[in-house]
């Protein structure tokens, strides 16, 4: 079995977490390691479908178990199809957003049953856990503006409604980071979204750097 690594990102929205997700990768390539990267909801064909249901604006009545169930199962169908299938090649696999999204999306911030969300991801995750996190951490407000003006199109077109909700959701979403970032220490780092791209770049490379010379057993 080759070295490899798991390595999730979150954060609010307009945290930055995107950019540095695939500037990690960019930097790993050529490293030779190949790197898979992808991202939650939507990671596969399915998933793009189950992506944009969740997103559109038209299904803002579906309800929180609904969509729960819709991130699990978009989830339970990206490991198996993605993730494992890399891991077990011994590539790195690099993730937009992963079952930290909703123990704090669908738990901490909608209050869903934390329970019920543990006992799901568990089970749709198969054994699999990120060897190191990322929350992108910035404040609501910066966030908010960011995403507005990244979705500016999206917006138009109906689509998105995440972005539109209170801005009491997002404070909760980042403080449901923070409070997970200081229960899993050792997985989770927390990083400064307010730096600029590159002095961020530099900072989450330093603590991937060490994995470079081994990665994990797969
Ligand atoms: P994105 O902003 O990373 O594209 O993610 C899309 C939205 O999906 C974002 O608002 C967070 C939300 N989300 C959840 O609510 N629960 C989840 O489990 C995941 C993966 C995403």
């Amino acid at each position: 079995m080759g070295c490899t690594l798991f390595i999730t990102f979150e954060g609010i929205e307009g945290c930055g977490k995107t950019t540095q997700v695939r500037r990690l990768a960019d930097n790993i390539k050529g490293m030779e390691i190949t790197v898979v990267l992808t991202l939650e909801p939507g990671g596969t064909r399915v998933g793009q479908d189950i992506r944009r249901m969740l997103l559109d604006s038209r299904n803002s009545n579906l309800t929180p178990l609904a969509e729960l169930l819709l991130y699990e199962a978009d989830r339970a169908q990206h490991v198996e199809e993605v993730i494992k299938p890399a891991l077990e090649e011994g590539k790195w696999v690099l993730c937009d957003r992963f079952f930290d999204s909703t123990m704090v999306y669908q738990g901490y911030a909608r209050g869903q049953d934390m329970t019920l969300i543990g006992d799901l991801n568990e089970k749709c995750c198969s054994g699999i856990l990120p060897d190191l996190t990322f929350v992108v951490d910035c404040p609501v407000q910066i966030g908010i503006k960011r995403a507005l003006k990244r979705n500016e199109v999206h917006m138009e077109e109906g689509q998105d409604r995440f972005e539109r909700e209170k801005r009491d959701f997002h404070e909760a979403v980042r403080k449901g980071y923070l409070k997970m970032a200081m229960e899993a220490p050792k997985r989770i780092v927390v990083v400064d979204g307010t730096l600029n791209k590159d002095e961020l770049e530099k900072v989450i490379f330093n603590y991937v750097r060490p994995f470079l010379a081994g990665g994990v057993e797969a």
